[in-house]
């Protein structure tokens, strides 16, 4: 691991937390990070709810069967996409955008020493309906992705995962 790239390899599913705050520069800091992401043609077709208050927070990990953690986290943030600005109206667009996002989003977290775990909605529809229930998110926009956000409790050790026998040099 090319010690450069340590930020990278230091990301890592954090899904315990302490009972501490986040304050808002720091979420801002964080989204403005995700918002920093690739998007096809720039159309930046993400939106972002953030939620704090716990209930809340309870009550949407009850669609997420390995979400559980969302409620003891400081903060969720539903990482959606909005069908009418993702390029040519697609789907595959807005998710793609959406995932760039994301990463980046999980990138910041964890140089911020904070730690993250995403959770996934789409395409799980029934999450998709109990989510967009609950947060009254419009049927155009779509919830892609839970990310649970606070300060770890645990310290999951830098990897790697290359696999040599995934590259396929010059042609497959
Ligand atoms: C689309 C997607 C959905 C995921 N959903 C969950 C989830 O519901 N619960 C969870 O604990 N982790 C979830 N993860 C995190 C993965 O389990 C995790 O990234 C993977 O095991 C690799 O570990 P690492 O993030 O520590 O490198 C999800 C990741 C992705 C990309």
């Amino acid at each position: 691991m090319n010690p450069k790239l340590d930020f990278v390899f230091a990301r890592r599913s954090v899904r315990v937390y302490q009972a501490k705050d986040v304050g808002d520069d720091l979420v801002r800091d964080i989204l403005e990070a995700a918002m920093a992401a690739p998007s096809a043609v720039a159309k930046d077709p993400w939106e972002f709810v953030v939620v704090r208050d716990r209930q809340m927070r309870a009550e949407i990990a009850g669609a997420l069967p390995n979400g559980k953690m969302l409620a003891g986290a400081a903060v969720g943030i539903i990482v959606c996409g909005d069908l009418r600005r993702a390029h040519d109206g697609q789907l595959s667009y807005l998710l793609q955008d959406c995932s760039a996002a994301i990463e980046n989003l999980l990138l910041a977290v964890s140089s911020l020493g904070l730690g993250a775990c995403w959770l996934g909605v789409h395409p799980r529809e029934e999450r998709v309906q109990h989510i967009r229930g609950l947060l009254k998110i419009p049927e155009h926009v779509i919830p892609v992705a839970a990310i649970a956000i606070g300060w770890p409790a645990e310290a999951p050790k830098p990897r790697t995962r290359y696999r040599d026998s995934a590259v396929h040099r010059a042609t497959w």
